[in-house]
């Protein structure tokens, strides 16, 4: 049975494939105990074409070399996220660090070295997790098809499998990105912080080339997880803030009653992703300024109403916002390298 799909499919490969038979044989002796995995990977083969997106970038950039590296990382994503569901918000979160500094070449996942401090150690690392997930995926990879798949497309797929993995969207990333050599502490600053005002977060989004609305969208990403008291201190000394609901300030208040390092969950389901966050807005309780600051600005206000009616909408807005982010200065050939440790250039 096996035999016979198998060459009815081949038969839709012209000449120009023939050398995947060997691949394929191979395939089917990793995989021997799990014969649909070898169909859906030949659906997908026969389905889905070269079709190039950007920067040299593909679908299934993965499918001749290195054809089993989606499976592995959300095996890897959804082992790790049944033990311990928080860490989706993690993955999310690395992703949008790495790609904001220096383009998603995983310069985040860079550990510092004795003459370098690397982006990881800034203070504005902002408590990042999920790390090990990153490298028992790589691992893994690794023994399979050596020196192929960069950390910075684990980074993506790994974001993408915790966001629908908690409950969000399913999508299709381009990848091909390649790893980059640096990562500099003093880049951090490069991030967003969480006093910005609506206007300062358009143009710091802006100057990466997104619009108004797909900055909106994207901090729909506080859908998950939870922000230190730190991040958010500042605005409960001012004694009443006329964008924080009252009952909301005596929440965050009591949780800063136990530290700078105390959790906030940024929305009332932190490990589900949904459109509760903007929900949370309109009620004047979002937990960061820069959250509760998308009210405040016309343009912003009526995004925010919209998702906040309509998770459909925010859903498609999101995951076309998320393609978009993980396409930033996305490093090609030999610009770029496969890490053989994500933690270290090679
Ligand atoms: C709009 C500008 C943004 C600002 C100012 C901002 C700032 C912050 C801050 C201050 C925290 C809390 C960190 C802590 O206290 O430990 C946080 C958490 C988080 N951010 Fe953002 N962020 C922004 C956009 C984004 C985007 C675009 C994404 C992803 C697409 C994202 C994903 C997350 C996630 C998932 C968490 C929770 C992390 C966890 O629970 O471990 N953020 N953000
Ligand atoms: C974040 O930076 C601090 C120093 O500011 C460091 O102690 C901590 O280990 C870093 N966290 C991670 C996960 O690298
Ligand atoms: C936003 O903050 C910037 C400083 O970061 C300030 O110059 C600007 O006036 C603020 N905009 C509004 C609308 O409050």
């Amino acid at each position: 049975m096996m035999y016979i799909t198998l060459t009815h499919h081949f038969g839709v490969f012209e000449k120009p494939y023939i050398c995947c038979w060997y691949l394929l044989k191979n395939l089917a002796k990793m995989v021997s105990a799990n014969i649909i995995v070898v169909l859906l990977l030949l659906e997908v083969l026969v389905t889905s074409g070269f079709n190039f997106v950007a920067n040299g970038l593909s679908m299934n950039y993965y499918a001749m070399n290195c054809p089993l590296a989606e499976f592995v990382v959300k095996n890897s994503v959804n082992k790790a996220l049944q033990a311990d569901p928080t860490l989706a918000a993690g993955l999310v979160r690395m992703h949008f660090h790495d790609c904001f500094i220096e383009g998603c070449d995983s310069s985040v996942l860079i550990d510092s070295t004795k003459d370098n401090t690397a982006e990881k150690d800034s203070p504005a690392n902002l408590s990042l997790r999920g790390y090990e997930i990153i490298d028992d995926a790589k691992q893994q990879l690794e023994q399979q098809c050596p020196g192929v798949v960069s950390c910075a497309d684990i980074v993506a797929m790994a974001a993408r499998d915790a966001i629908f993995w908690a409950g969000g969207p399913v999508y299709d990333i381009p990848k091909g990105r390649k790893d980059g050599r640096m990562s500099k502490i003093q880049d951090t600053i490069k991030l967003p912080a969480p006093t910005f005002n609506a206007s300062d977060l358009i143009r710091i989004f802006g100057q990466h080339g997104f619009t108004a609305r797909e900055m909106v969208a994207l901090s729909g990403a506080h859908t998950l997880g939870v922000a230190r008291c730190s991040s958010f201190k500042s605005r409960l000394s001012s004694v009443s803030d006329p964008n924080m609901d009252s009952e909301f300030a005596k929440v965050l208040s009591k949780t800063c009653s136990g530290g700078d390092n105390a959790e906030q969950p940024l929305d009332a389901t932190r490990n589900t992703f949904d459109n509760i966050y903007y929900n949370a807005l309109l009620k004047k309780s979002g937990v960061l300024f820069s959250d509760q600051t998308l009210l405040s600005n016309a343009i912003t206000r009526s995004v925010v109403n919209g998702y906040a009616l309509n998770q459909a909408m925010f859903f498609f807005d999101f995951q076309q916002a998320m393609v978009k982010m993980g396409l930033l200065d996305v490093k090609e050939g030999s610009k770029g390298e496969v890490r053989l440790n994500c933690r270290k250039i090679n």
